[in-house]
């Protein structure tokens, strides 16, 4: 069977790279892939963006499945074109996926639906959002409402940088252009809420409209720096399994957060169904909170998870998509799993492009480096993007894995590069 990946981070590789170890799997497409896919002999990069072109290619190459890596698509419709189509894809419709794509609508549904998340309030008009911000005072979060590739969030620890946060978003000249937002539809809004403090956690899930299966655990390291300082990125690290997440936090997480929202978007008329990301914030009693949702993978968390699942991920998905996932039972490797990301000069800001790499250790068992922003020009590979490499390795213990990731990147060059020293500090100070 052909299978087909949409995306070009490492999400997408490590997808892939898992998909093509399937038992019936006789080609992997990925679209429009990086240096990575390109390098591996049982990937092939396709290079087509567009989501009709995608759906005409699926069509002609008699693909099996399709499996979706970032948000854009989603919010630009894929998956209900692809099912126009009869065309077999995961992901979440459009109007599934606004459950990523609006926090407006996220916070509204979970208010509906009894889900626990921080108290919010959504505002159009400035004079209004900077009149609440006054009445709440700091540390508070603002949030664009749209789509911002990580960020449209800023958590403000003074009044001064909420207000200015708020004309950010709102402005009407800046039009959210200083944090490259994309509208949802009705201009400009921005989600104001209380500040939620606590251990994050990354919770994600299979759904297929009814049924749920969840996947390993994890835990990212979203800012830049050591310690989790500077800014924050789309993730510098992740490791599976998240200590934090101990049984009791799962139930919870579970009965109070993703099986309400599985059946309250089916009661809604918008059946979800796809990869289910839920954002937890753990506070010290073991309660979680909703952050955030995402309808997709995460990334870099895919990376250490795909090296934990011992079952074949086409078979799973294939389930998922015929609706019978609750004759699924996952297969994990007891392992721990970590990925350092090795991200460019510049990253997250002014990522610099077209870095030579070099020094890239031979994939192994229990050591893989997934390629994110590469990209091979004239046969060298290349910088391409921000986020460049993830070094996943396999270990007994979370410093097993991290010792093995670290050994595993010592030799990787490139110019500007940067990386946390300490990825899974939390899960070893557990
Ligand atoms: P989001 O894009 O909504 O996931 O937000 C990005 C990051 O901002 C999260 O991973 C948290 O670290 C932080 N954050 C978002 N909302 C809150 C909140 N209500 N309280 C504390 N931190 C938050
Ligand atoms: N690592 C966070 C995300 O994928 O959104």
């Amino acid at each position: 069977m052909k299978v087909l990946v949409l995306g070009n981070g490492g999400r997408e590789h490590a997808l892939a790279w898992k998909l093509a170890q399937g038992e019936r799997v006789s080609q992997v497409f990925v679209a429009p892939g990086n240096g990575g896919t390109a390098r591996d002999p049982l990937l092939k990069n396709i290079p087509i963006t567009d989501v009709k072109a995608l759906a005409d290619f699926a069509e002609a190459e008699k693909i099996a499945l399709a499996v979706v890596g970032p948000e854009a698509y989603l919010a630009a419709g894929v998956v209900d074109e692809f099912r126009a189509r009869g065309l077999r894809i995961f992901g979440p419709t459009k109007a599934a996926a606004q459950l990523e794509s609006s926090k407006a609508f996220a916070k509204d549904f979970m208010k509906r639906h009894g889900i626990p998340t921080a108290a919010y309030e959504v505002f159009s008009d400035p004079a209004a959002a900077h009149a609440y911000v006054d009445g709440q005072g700091a540390p508070i979060v603002i949030k664009a409402d749209g789509l911002a590739a990580g960020k449209g969030v800023v958590v403000a620890t003074s009044l001064e940088q909420a207000h200015e946060a708020i004309d950010w978003i709102l402005a009407p000249d800046a039009n959210g252009g200083k944090l490259g937002v994309v509208h949802n539809e009705g201009g400009a809004r921005v989600v104001i809420e209380q500040f939620l403090s606590g251990e994050e956690a990354s919770f994600i899930v299979l759904c297929d409209g009814k049924n749920v299966v969840s996947l390993a655990t994890s835990q990212d390291h979203k800012r830049l720096l050591d310690g989790d300082e500077g800014p924050n990125t789309g993730g510098m690290g992740a490791y599976s399994p998240a200590p934090v997440v101990t049984p009791n936090v799962h139930a919870k997480a579970m009965h109070e957060i993703i099986m309400p929202t599985i059946q309250g978007m089916a009661r809604d008329g918008i059946p979800f169904t796809g990869f289910l990301y839920a954002g937890l914030m753990i506070d010290e009693l073991g309660q979680p909170r909703t952050v955030e949702f995402n309808t997709r993978m995460g990334d870099p968390e895919t990376q250490p998870i795909m090296m934990r699942l011992k079952s074949d991920l086409l078979e799973v998905l294939l389930q998922a998509t015929d609706g019978t996932l609750d004759q699924v039972e996952l297969q994990w490797d007891r392992r721990v799993a970590l990925g350092v990301v090795m991200a460019a000069h510049g990253y997250p800001l002014a990522p610099r492009k077209g870095d030579a790499i070099t020094g890239l250790p031979a994939d192994a068992e229990d050591a893989m480096v997934f390629h994110a922003g590469t990209a091979e020009v004239d046969g060298q590979l290349q910088t391409s993007g921000g986020r460049v490499l993830c070094v996943t390795a396999l270990g007994e213990s979370v410093r097993k894995a991290q010792q093995l990731a670290y050994d595993s990147l010592v030799n990787i060059q490139f110019e500007g590069k940067q990386f946390r020293r300490d990825i899974g500090h939390r899960a070893v100070k557990r």
